[in-house]
C-alpha cells in the first residue's frame, strides 16, 4: 500500500542510476504574438552532460530554459525533465520539480534587501532545516565559490562578478539533479568571466551535475570544453594533448532554430557557412 500511496512521487524522482535523457526538448514551437520566438527546437540531455547553449541575441536561449523549468509553456511539443512532461504539469508538481533544478539568472537576480547569507538560503527554508544545518549549507555553498567572507554582506557592496558567484552558491545549495546557468558571463569583464567559467567547470567534475550553459561568448564555451578541474591541485586546468571534456556538449540556436547539435570535435569541424562564420 505504501508503495502505491508514493508512485507519483516515485516517478517524478527519477531513480538515480536510470539511463534515461534529464531533459528532452521534442519539437518546441512558441510564438510571442505574431513573432515565432522557437521553431520546432528538439533535443536531449542525458544525465551528467553539460550542453553549452550558443547563438547570437535574441535567437531564444532564455525561452527555452524557461520552457525547461516550467516558466513558459510552449505552444507546440512537449518537454520532459527527470522522464516527467514539464508542459503539463500543474503549479505544485512545478514546485517539485523547480526544487530539483538550480537556476542562476541572466542577471543575478539576487535580493537586494537581504544579506548574501540569506540570498543563498532562502531556498532552504521549505526543506525546514535546522539552523546550524542551514547556516553549515550556506558556508559550504560559499565557499564552494570562494565567498565565504562576505555572508553578512549585502548585494549591492558586492562587484558583478561576486553576485554572479552568490547566484551560483544559491544554485547549487540544493544539491539540484540540473542546474540552468543563464549567461553565467553576460556583462563581466574577461577575467572574471574566466573566474565564472572556471566554477562551472569544477561544478561539471566534482558533481557532474547535468547543466544547461548558456553563453554568448565562444571563448567561454572552449574554454569549458578543454578544461578540467585537477582535485589535487584545486585549480582549473587545460585537458592535456588538446584533450576535450567527453561530457561537454554544444547546441547553437539562431533566431529560433537549432543549427547545431552535437559534439565539441563536430563543431569544430563543421563545414555549415553560417557555423563557419558564427564560431570565427
Ligand atoms: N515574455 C515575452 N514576451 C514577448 N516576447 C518575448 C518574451 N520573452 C522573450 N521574448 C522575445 O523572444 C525572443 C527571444 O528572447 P530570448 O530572451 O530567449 O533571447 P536570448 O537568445 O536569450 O537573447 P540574449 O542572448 O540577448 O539573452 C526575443 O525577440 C524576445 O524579445
Ligand atoms: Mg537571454
Amino acid at each position: 500500500m505504501a508503495d502505491l500511496a508514493q508512485s507519483d512521487s516515485a516517478t517524478l524522482e527519477q531513480q538515480p542510476d536510470s539511463k534515461e535523457p534529464i531533459v528532452v526538448v521534442d519539437n518546441v514551437s512558441i510564438i510571442f504574438d505574431v513573432k515565432p520566438v522557437l521553431q520546432n527546437v528538439s533535443f536531449t540531455v542525458q544525465r551528467g552532460e553539460t550542453r553549452i547553449i550558443l547563438g547570437p541575441a535574441g535567437g531564444g536561449k532564455s525561452v527555452l530554459l524557461k520552457l525547461i523549468n516550467g516558466l513558459l509553456k510552449p505552444d507546440t511539443g512537449s518537454i520532459r525533465v527527470f522522464g516527467e512532461d514539464v508542459s503539463t504539469m500543474r503549479e505544485t508538481e512545478l514546485f517539485k520539480l523547480r526544487s530539483r533544478i538550480g537556476m542562476v539568472f541572466q542577471e543575478s537576480a539576487l535580493f537586494d534587501s537581504i544579506s548574501v547569507g540569506d540570498n543563498v538560503s532562502y531556498r532552504l527554508h521549505e526543506d525546514h532545516l535546522p539552523e546550524e544545518e542551514t547556516h553549515a549549507r550556506v558556508v559550504e555553498a560559499l565557499r564552494f565559490v570562494e565567498l565565504e567572507n562576505t555572508i553578512e554582506k549585502f548585494p549591492s557592496e558586492l562587484s558583478g562578478g561576486m553576485r554572479r558567484r552568490v547566484s551560483i552558491a544559491r544554485a547549487i545549495i540544493t544539491n539540484p539533479d540540473l542546474i540552468l546557468y543563464d549567461s553565467p558571463t553576460g556583462g563581466l569583464d574577461p577575467i572574471t568571466s574566466t573566474t565564472i567559467i572556471d566554477l562551472v567547470i569544477k561544478q561539471r567534475d566534482v558533481t557532474h551535475t547535468t547543466s544547461l550553459v548558456i553563453t554568448h561568448r565562444i571563448q567561454d564555451a572552449y574554454l569549458l570544453a578543454r578544461s578540467r578541474f585537477n582535485t589535487e591541485t584545486g585549480k582549473v586546468e587545460q585537458i592535456p594533448n588538446n584533450g576535450i571534456d567527453d561530457s561537454t556538449k554544444f547546441l547553437v540556436l539562431n533566431e529560433g532554430k537549432v543549427v547545431f547539435d552535437g559534439t565539441t570535435e563536430e563543431l569544430v569541424h563543421s563545414t555549415d557557412p553560417w557555423l563557419k562564420e558564427y564560431l570565427s
